[in-house]
Parts: C-alpha cells; sequence; structure tokens
C-alpha cells in the first residue's frame, strides 16, 4: 500500500516525481504530495485525493529543485486529508520524510518525543519520523556531515517497530537523500547522474534498467553520482546493479482503456513467456532454477501453499495438480491466517508461496515462520528481487510482465500454468504419475496460448451479458472440483471492481444453505469443464433454475445449452490446466460490468495492487 517515489539529478524533480506517483497510484490514491529541496529550504506540497490534484496546488509549477520526493498514499493511520498526506516533516521543517508501511509502536514513539517539546499536527504513524531524526540529529554533538545525518536516520528506524520504506531529505543537505526498508519494497534505478528512488520498478523503468534492488535495512546515501550502502552498524557495503529485462512499454496502457484490459489481453502471450524454456518442444520438463533430487522429494511428506487473494487461487489449482500427479498431501492456507495458527511445520515439509508483488506482507512473515521451522521453501513470484524471492530457498518467476490493475489476471493464469509445470517436475523426478499422462499434459501446457487467444472471442458475448447484469445487487458462482476454484476467483473479480455481492460455492454444497438465497431473476454462473463432473453439476444449476434463477454457463462439454439463458463455450483442454481457460470469461465479465457502471476499472475503491501491511 502506499507509493513512493524519489528523483536525484540535474532536472527538475517535481514534474518527475508525478509521473512516478501517477504510475504507483494503483498502490493507494487518497492523497498524495511532494517535497523538493528548494534554494530558500525544503517546499511540501500535499493534497487529499488523487495524485492530479497536486497540478493544481499552487505554486507546484515554480518547483525548481532537483532533489525531491514524493507519496500517494492508503491511508491506515488518520483518514485520507490534506494534513495526513505525506511528505511529513518535523517541527523544525529541516527533514521531510515519505514512508510506506505502519509504524507499529508510534504512540509510544509519540509520547517519547512529546516528553522532549515536539507537536504532532497529523494523526498518522509517520509524523514521528521526520521527528525521531531531528531528534537524533541534534543529540549527536559531532560537527555536521552526512555520516551525522545517516547516523540520525539509523537510529531513528531502530527505534521504529513496523515495515517502513522511506525516504529521507534534508534543508541541511541539499545533494542528498537518505533511503532505507524493512518489510516495505523499495528500489533504486541509477543512471549516470541521476538516481530514481520507487516502491516498484515499472513506475520507473522508462529512465533505467540498471537497478539496485535493497535489502532490509541497509541504510543508503544518494548523491546524483552515488549510491553507497551501509549496514545496521553503519559499516560501508557494496552492492551490484540488477539489470531489469522488461520491457517498458509493458507499463503503459499501449492504447488499451484500462491496464486491466490491456492485461486480460496479453495472457496469452504472458502465458508463453511463463512457459518458456520449462516445457520444450520435445516435451522435456527442466527448471533450471530448482536442482531437486528424488531423495528430496522422497523424503516430503506435506506441502503448504501459502498466498492471499487471487495468488491464493491460483494455489487451489496447485493443490489439485500436486495432489493428482505427486501424490503428496497439498493443503492451501491464506497466509495471513497460517501465520497465527500454529501450523504443522518440519523439515520435511515443502511450502509453496505465491505472490505476485512479491511483497504482501502475510505472505513474507507465513515465509519467514515457514523457514524458522525449519521448512524448505519455494517463491513463485513475478518481480524479480522481490522480498519474498530473496527469503525464500528457491525462487522461480512467473515472467508475465508488469501487473499493474489492481485486479489481477495474468497473474493468476501464468501462477497456474507455472505450479503445473512444477508439479509435473516433481511427478517426473517422483515417478508418481506415467509418462503418458505427463506428455499429454505438457501438450496441454504448450497449446494454452493459442487456446487463450479463442477463448478471448467470447468478448462480444460476454458485454452484451454484462449489459443485461449489471445492475444486479447479488451473483453466485457455482463449480465443482478444480471449477469451484475458478468460481472463486470469478466471485473476488466481481466484486472487487464491480462491488456487486457475490458468493461462490461448491455446486453440491448449495442446497446445504445457500440455496435459501435464490430467488426469481439471481444470476448464477456455473462453470463446468471435468467431463466427470458436469452432470453433477447441471443438475445443481437445474436446481437454481427451477427457483428462478438466470444462468451464466462456462464450459468446454458438449452439452444441450437449451436449459441456460447464456453458454460460452471454450476450448476443450486438460482439466488440470481448464482455469486458464475457463477464468477468461470471468474476468472480462467483471471488467465489462464495472465499465457499465462507469466505475474506476484500474483503481478500486479501498484497494491498493500490493498490501504491503498486515
Ligand atoms: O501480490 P500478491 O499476489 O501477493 O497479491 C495478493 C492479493 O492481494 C491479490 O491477488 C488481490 O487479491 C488481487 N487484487 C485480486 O485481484
Amino acid at each position: 500500500m502506499c507509493g513512493i517515489v524519489g528523483y536525484i539529478g540535474n532536472k527538475k524533480a517535481c514534474p518527475i516525481l508525478i509521473a512516478g506517483l501517477t504510475r504507483l497510484e494503483y498502490r493507494g490514491y487518497d492523497s498524495a504530495g511532494v517535497s523538493t529541496i528548494e534554494k530558500k529550504g525544503l517546499s511540501i506540497k500535499k493534497a487529499k485525493g488523487r495524485v492530479k490534484n497536486l497540478n493544481t496546488l499552487d505554486g507546484i509549477n515554480e518547483l525548481e529543485g532537483t532533489i525531491g520526493i514524493a507519496h500517494t498514499r492508503w491511508a491506515t493511520h488518520g483518514k485520507p486529508s490534506d494534513e495526513n498526506a505525506h511528505p511529513h516533516q518535523d517541527n523544525s521543517k529541516t527533514f521531510s520524510v515519505v514512508h510506506n508501511g505502519i509504524i507499529e509502536n508510534y504512540t509510544e514513539l509519540r509520547n517519547l518525543l512529546e516528553n522532549n517539546g515536539y507537536h504532532f499536527y497529523s494523526q498518522t504513524d509517520t509524523e514521528v519520523i521526520p521527528n525521531l531524526i531531528h531528534y537524533y540529529f541534534t543529540k549527536d554533538k559531532e560537527k555536521d556531515s552526512i555520516m551525522k545525518f545517516l547516523r540520525a536516520v539509523r537510529n531513528a528506524c531502530l527505534d521504529l517497530k513496523g515495515s517502513y520504506a522511506i525516504e529521507v531529505i534534508s534543508s541541511y543537505f541539499p545533494d542528498n537523500m537518505i533511503v532505507v526498508r524493512k518489510d516495505s519494497p523499495l528500489v533504486i534505478g541509477t543512471c549516470e547522474n541521476e538516481k530514481y528512488i520507487s516502491s516498484d520498478i515499472p513506475a520507473i523503468l522508462s529512465y533505467t534498467r540498471d537497478f539496485y534492488l535493497l535489502n532490509d535495512l541497509e541504510f543508503t546515501i544518494l548523491s546524483r553520482t552515488s549510491a553507497k550502502f551501509f549496514d545496521t552498524e553503519l559499516n560501508e557495503i557494496k552492492k551490484k546493479t540488477d539489470v531489469i529485462e522488461w520491457n517498458s512499454s509493458a507499463a503503459e496502457k499501449d492504447g488499451y482503456e484500462d491496464f486491466m484490459l490491456k492485461e486480460i489481453y496479453e495472457q496469452p502471450t504472458a502465458v508463453r513467456e511463463t512457459i518458456g524454456s520449462r516445457i520444450s518442444n520435445n516435451l522435456k520438463c527442466e527448471f533450471e532454477e530448482l536442482k531437486f533430487t528424488k531423495e528430496q522429494l522422497k523424503k516430503i511428506n506435506k506441502i503448504y501453499i501459502i498466498a492471499c487473494g487471487t495468488a491464493m487461487h491460483a494455489g487451489l489449482s496447485g493443490k489439485n495438480t500436486i495432489e493428482k500427479l505427486c501424490r503428496i498431501p497439498t493443503e492451501v492456507d491464506i497466509a495471513s491466517e497460517f501465520r497465527y495458527r500454529d501450523p504443522i511445520i518440519d523439515k520435511n515439509t515443502l511450502c509453496i508461496f505465491i505472490s505476485q508483488s512479491g511483497e504482501t506482507a502475510d505472505t513474507i512473515a507465513a515465509l519467514k515462520l515457514a523457514k524458522s521451522e525449519g521448512a524448505t521453501t519455494i517463491a513463485i513470484s513475478n518481480v524479480i528481487g522481490s522480498s519474498i524471492t530473496r527469503e525464500a530457498d528457491y525462487s522461480i518467476y512467473t515472467h508475465a510482465g508488469p501487473e499493474i490493475a489492481v485486479a489481477s489476471t495474468k497473474a493468476y493464469t501464468s501462477q497456474v500454468v507455472l505450479i503445473n509445470i512444477l508439479a509435473i517436475y516433481f511427478a517426473e523426478i517422483l515417478k508418481s504419475t506415467k509418462k503418458e499422462i505427463l506428455d499429454n499434459l505438457k501438450q496441454e501446457i504448450l497449446s494454452l496460448p493459442k487456446k487463450i487467444e479463442e477463448t478471448l472471442k467470447c468478448k462480444d458475448q460476454i458485454l452484451e451479458f454484462a449489459k443485461k447484469v449489471y445492475q444486479e445487487k447479488d451473483m453466485f458462482f457455482l463449480g465443482r472440483g478444480i471449477d469451484e476454484t475458478v468460481a472463486k476467483e470469478g466471485s473476488l473479480k466481481l466484486k472487487e471492481i464491480s462491488y456487486i455481492h457475490s458468493e461462490s460455492y461448491a455446486a453440491g454444497e448449495l442446497k446445504h444453505g445457500p440455496i435459501a438465497l435464490i430467488e426469481n431473476g439471481v444470476t448464477v454462473i456455473g462453470i463446468m469443464t471435468d467431463e466427470k463432473l458436469v452432470e453433477k453439476t447441471i443438475s445443481n444449476i437445474q436446481e437454481v433454475i427451477t427457483r428462478g434463477a438466470k444462468t451464466l454457463i462456462i464450459t468446454n462439454q458438449k452439452i444441450n445449452y437449451n436449459s441456460f439463458n447464456e453458454a460460452i463455450v471454450i476450448p476443450e483442454t486438460n482439466p488440470l490446466v481448464s482455469p486458464i481457460l475457463s477464468v477468461i470469461p470471468l474476468q472480462l465479465l467483471s471488467y465489462f460490468i464495472s465499465k457499465e457502471k462507469g466505475l474506476d476499472v484500474d483503481k478500486p475503491r479501498n484497494l491498493a495492487k500490493s498490501v504491503t501491511v498486515e
């Protein structure tokens, strides 16, 4: 949550900062602000509302400073308001700070500072940070120097409990910026005489491909020409840059109305990239990132797949394939539950963490827990160098390209593909499934990009259906087996961007309670892609039709479509990978409903792309 940007170079900082915030707005969008170092000292401009409001502020165009920090907020402590917007300053207005994360002990720190004469003007947890820096800076009797500034930031950070990515500038040091992160994302893009700082890579990808990926508590002093890194003892440490291969146009809308629509249409390419060379045309399956032996895999007696939201739904499909192909008991856990439920973990447990951003706070915490209990850990992420990939024993990337829309689409399909390939890789080592079955599944995976293109042709049919149902208050999504996992994802997508209440159920479970909610005109969406279960699901859908429901079905089975109001027919495939196709009409449905309602598809209310707080 919250996006932060920084610039240090020779150009005017403010337009660069606002452009960066606009790209990061999907992380939070209830207030925004910038602070630059001007000839007269630090300037601050901030306002409640979207980033574009900054352009209307008095004096914003007159800012000349070439160093600055900026923030777009997703409120945690204190309502969205001008006062609570970042940046925040200390009482003497010597230090400006932007912060992403949560300071858990801010009340205690605020009391300490108030007892030392400091005043607070916002309800945020962040405001303690610039004041603590000022407190330590003035207590330090050494001559002013950049190391004294660094010491003050370090001392302040060591007092903080919680998570933070922060940028600090000071009127005393007009050529520098200090940045540090702990459990919140922050990257530094570097060019010859410029440094760009951001919460994530896509926001600054148009300036550079060379990035420093910061680890927790690496204190960094930036100047136009250098980046110096220090540990908590303030010993200097050497860091190399990583070259990021993403194309900068991947972070632009490229003629599409919204990022979500673009990302839905990118799925054939994204899935192709995910498969990459992991399955070759001669059906060899390889994972160059993984080095598991049969002995190691044989010892694994339990697998947990841990994730949040859509990534967790991809995990449900992973469980299905891993259990079928590898015969290892697999459980899927919501990260925020897993970390507090005292799960049974030992050295024979394998934990797989799925996170598009790789920065989801609950997923990171669950990963740390699993490691501390001795489990082997694998991270599945879309973001190179993201936090979970740096924590886990092994990391494998989806390579789906940046996903900007808050609603996850291509990340989901590429996660499902990747976990299926992972299951095949394990099954081959374990010899737990016949070669013909695995080869057939590999062939199916290779044919998915084409089949996704085929599936996307249902767009007009879905648009027409969306026009009929967009004013509804409730919808139901039903499926059995693998289709139930897709029902869950369809329901989440609908809630998230169209604000229609929806429920997903295992189709057979409906009659145990929720069928009481079915009345004349209610929309029920049934997903049926598994030959073995289709007749059963049809019976359940008949039960709701009898009670007046309007039905849309998504199927690849040869059945009589006439009993349903609408049938979307998608290409046939192996049920293990059918979510990759059957989810697409549901993504499009929630998209078109949201558009019909005139909502902001890419930035739905109350949500943020990357949930970096607990
Ligand atoms: O970055 P992550 O994959 O860890 O994010 C997990 C969820 O927050 C995310 O999938 C969320 O549910 C999406 N907004 C759903 O569209």
